[in-house]
């Protein structure tokens, strides 16, 4: 069962849901076959989407043909990966017919791939009951901050930074240079002619922007030496990115004027669980396995077994590297939103998380959907219409993107 805008709608469907105008007058029973006439009326009737059964065609660059039988698999994985959030919220409906669709046209069938765990035998004994204590008092050394992201944050936190200052600072770090480089130079901006200077660069995107992309590669850079039998990274900074690009796009839906800031929240919105994997590793092992044997979400296994979860991981370091507020108020209400004291960027997120893990962009660990703080997303009045679009567009722009994951 698909949602299909009306213009892209094709004779022949047979309509899974009834079709009714905006005075709820019937259009069109379910179970009828779709004909040219009946698009001709939903057209005149202003019905932008209709819900028609089978698999859907794509309009992405991907069309793989799929059978019914491909198409059921799926459908069958995205509900079970669901079973954690509200099936009958609209918003959920929403999210899960458009999860069908992307995973259908970009054949993602087998997710379970994603996470590598390393099946170890489970000791009890293992837990460290006292690890928010530890991690409070400061016993558990989160690590250092890196003197270029101290710098970034310094530039960042100063209005009056220039683009000079802010290229002087990038072009202290040649790995950081040529990234910044390549994405520059990349489709996802689009520029005519190649650009070889930060400094360039920066004129062109803007201070702020630049300054958010590197300060955000910086720190996903740290932890790049992740075991591959604990999560794949590359995997991990796929969700990352997608989280963040879709986080700007909401944000700018939003009409919120500052839409990187919500690109850098996406993309380190999940930093705790990095943290967890690189410096808590036997830990880790253990609650990713107990989450995978128990169906529970991750981030409740982590609280059921650390007494904290990456969310509050998170925020301790970007507290300790005093990064900007904002930041921490996004990662540490990421799946509570309501609860934050600035709920509506850190609902953007939220969002944005459920969205791309729904979708199957790679992923942090977590096997299934979180679930929607269905009081935050009221709160924040996004329009159920505008999804369609904003997943379309972070495809894009996650493809023009995606060879910068190369860290
Ligand atoms: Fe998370
Ligand atoms: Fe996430």
């Amino acid at each position: 069962m698909f949602a299909v805008p009306t213009d892209k709608l094709e004779p022949g469907k047979i309509l899974a849901e009834e079709v009714r105008d905006i005075n709820g007058r019937l259009l069109l029973a379910r179970g009828n076959e779709i004909g040219d006439n009946h698009i001709r009326i939903f057209k005149i009737w202003g019905v932008s989407e209709v819900t028609v059964e089978g698999p859907a065609k794509g309009n992405d660059k991907f069309e793989p043909e799929i059978s019914p039988e491909m198409f059921e698999q799926i459908r069958e994985t995205v509900k079970d990966l669901f079973q954690h959030t509200d099936q009958e919220h609209p918003l959920v409906k929403k999210i899960f017919n458009l999860a069908v669709q992307f995973r259908c046209e970009h054949n993602l069938i087998d997710m379970q791939s994603e996470v590598y765990i390393n099946e170890q035998e489970i000791n009890p004994g293992d837990r460290n009951k006292n690890f928010v204590k530890r991690l409070n008092q400061r016993e558990i050394v989160l690590p250092e901050i890196p003197s270029v992201v101290f710098e970034l944050n310094e530039v960042i936190a100063n209005p009056l930074s220039s683009a000079d200052h802010i290229a002087r600072v990038v072009n202290r770090s040649p790995s950081l240079t040529a990234l910044l480089l390549k994405i520059v130079n990349s489709s996802f901006y689009g520029f005519p002619s190649k650009i070889d200077k930060v400094s360039h660069a920066v004129t062109l995107i803007g201070t702020r922007e630049i300054s958010g992309l590197a300060l955000g590669i910086s720190i996903l850079s740290i932890f790049k030496n992740i075991p591959k039998e604990m999560i794949d990274m590359y995997s991990f900074l796929k969700h990352s990115l997608a989280c963040g690009i879709l986080s700007r796009i909401l944000a700018a839906q939003k009409n919120f004027g500052q839409t990187e800031q919500l690109f850098v929240s996406g993309l380190l919105h999940d930093l705790g669980r990095l943290i967890l994997y690189l410096y808590f590793t036997e830990e880790s092992r253990n609650i990713l396995s107990r989450a995978r044997r128990g169906n529970k979400l991750l981030y409740q296994e982590e609280h059921d077994y650390l007494g904290c979860d990456h969310a509050q991981v998170g925020k301790q370091l970007m507290e300790q590297w005093k990064l900007p507020l904002i930041l921490e108020n996004n990662v540490l209400y990421h799946h509570i939103p309501s609860k934050a004291q600035q709920p509506i960027p850190a609902t953007i997120v939220h969002l944005a998380d459920i969205v791309v893990n729904s979708l199957g962009i790679g992923s942090s660990g977590e096997r299934f959907v979180p679930p929607l703080d269905t009081a935050a997303y009221e709160n924040l009045d996004l329009p159920l219409s505008g999804l369609d679009t904003a997943i379309g567009q972070t495809a894009h722009q996650f493809y023009a993107l995606e060879s910068i994951l190369q860290l």
